[in-house]
């Protein structure tokens, strides 16, 4: 029996949060395992109202960075804001001065992309956080990445070395297979639009490897990557680089200057990881991906699993209105895995498993790239076709089809992160790590599963919300 829900209990998680806060120990059920230390890293979305600014999308919301640190079967927790320029100059101005994803309070698209160094791009580093040896930074989708203390959340530095070299970029940057450094992606806007792929290493600014022109840019939020392959999926939402540029009195936002185009297909660029050389470019259905899940080789072919939506709609279901005003309904994404032949061209493509699929996680160190058997992401509740939030974690079996639910009604869980224990075994010998919200009782809560069972053995209890966030790694040093 399948049954559609109304329930805005969920909305608890796009109130904001700004506290700086502190706890030594939080309140534990159940029992860590002992090899579990560490640190989990996370960004949440915290700060929707600044000043006169009423941010419109659920992107928009001013980061904030917060720390689960393990130790002796014990648990510590920190919040802080993210001092970036975009909040920084909105406390000091009294409203949002610079152009969010889905807000763009009071410039014209015009300037900031005619600005060389980019003095009007939002550096929000609401997405993700990534790592370059030392340096933790915060990232979104624009070229600054926010450079923080992992341990004290304090923000280091808002002009840091791996500035994208392009005018937008992704937070979802992979470990470099080569050099061990960051891989990540930019499109550089101008008369001559063009992909570029860059590393960046240990010191110094970032090395552009990759590089292939295009005449009608899209939007992407992540990309694949193996041992000798870049993989591009660009679905056809493209980017209007007419409208970004060329309307100096329109006060649009970067949401606003992109076009579903249907009728363009997928493109999905192959590129040589060694030499940047473009292989192949392949075609196939129509599609609108945030992630990819993993990418690999197998006899002569690239398998490339990502979460596929029909269209677009769900970036403007996130609307924070319809979030707010329970009208949300969550198009539901797929888990497809796309087979490409190098040597014909062709594509094949297929679904993994049945359900809604999104936020994936893999256990990144052992498979990424390589031939896996389990993915991680959330789902909806058992039964559920028209989901307004995520409210049950899945583990797929991507080779069987087979997959294992975990709901607990009232609790909205956040992206799984895949811990692998130290003398693993098997691909899902670990935990998975999950920061929900339990609305009921307005606190949320960190879940840590067994990775192999999807049954919970540990809640450590937050005793606030957490606003709803993206992503979140777990680092065993800092
Ligand atoms: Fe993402």
């Amino acid at each position: 029996m399948f049954r559609i829900v109304t329930d805005t209990k969920f909305q608890v998680g796009f109130e904001s949060f700004t506290d700086t806060t502190a706890y030594d120990r939080l309140e534990l059920d159940g029992e860590l395992p002992g090899w579990l230390s560490g640190t989990l890293l996370r960004s949440s979305v915290s700060l929707f109202e600044v000043g006169t600014t009423r941010m419109r999308h659920w992107f928009d919301g001013l980061a904030m960075l917060h720390n689960f640190t393990f130790a002796d079967g014990e648990v510590a927790y920190r919040s802080r804001m993210l001092g970036s320029r975009a909040y920084r100059e909105a406390q000091k101005a009294g409203h949002a001065t610079l152009s969010e994803f889905g807000t763009d309070p009071c410039r014209s698209i015009f300037k900031r992309v005619q600005a060389t160094f980019h003095p009007e791009l939002t550096d929000n580093g609401a997405i993700t956080v990534n790592r370059i040896g030392d340096e933790f930074l915060a990232m979104t989708e624009t070229p600054m990445p926010v450079q923080f203390d992992p341990r004290s959340l304090e923000t280091l530095s808002t002009d840091h070395r791996a500035k994208a070299p392009g005018d937008i970029s992704t937070a979802h940057a992979h470990i470099d297979p080569g050099s061990g450094g960051m891989l990540n992606y930019a499109l550089k806007i101008g008369p001559k639009c063009s992909y570029r792929f860059y590393t960046v290493g240990g010191s110094g600014g970032p090395t552009v490897v990759a590089t292939a022109a295009t005449r009608r840019p899209r939007y992407m939020h992540s990309f694949g990557v193996t041992d000798n392959h870049i993989v591009l999926l660009a679905g056809p939402l493209t980017i209007s680089v007419g409208k970004l540029v060329g309307s100096a009195l329109a006060k649009r936002s970067f949401l606003e200057s992109m076009e579903w185009k249907p009728e363009l297909g997928t493109e999905i660029l192959v590129f040589d990881r060694h030499s940047g050389e473009l292989l192949r470019e392949f075609e196939t259905e129509t599609m609108f991906c945030f992630h990819h899940v993993n990418a690999f080789e197998r006899d002569g072919r690239l398998v490339v699993d990502v979460c596929a939506f029909e269209d677009p709609a769900i970036i403007y279901e996130l609307y924070l209105d319809n979030l707010r005003g329970g009208e949300a309904r969550l198009p539901q994404a797929t888990l497809r895995r796309l087979v490409l032949d190098l040597s014909d061209g062709g594509v094949t493509a297929e679904q993994l498993w049945d359900g809604y699929f999104e936020l994936p996680r893999i256990n990144y160190r052992a498979c990424n790239g390589r031939p896996y058997r389990y993915a991680y992401g959330v789902s909806a509740a058992p039964g559920v076709t028209e989901p307004q939030w995520f409210e049950s974690l899945v583990k797929v079996d991507v080779e069987s089809g087979e997959a294992k639910l975990w709901y607990e009604p009232g609790l909205y869980p956040s992206e799984p992160v895949f811990v692998s224990s130290p003398e693993a075994r098997a691909e899902d010998d670990g935990v998975v790590l999950s920061i929900g919200v339990d609305a009921e009782a307005r606190h949320s809560e960190l879940t840590v599963l067994d990775a192999a069972s999807m049954e919970p053995i540990a809640r450590a209890a937050v005793p606030h919300v957490i606003p709803f966030g993206f992503h979140a790694y777990h680092y065993s040093k800092l």
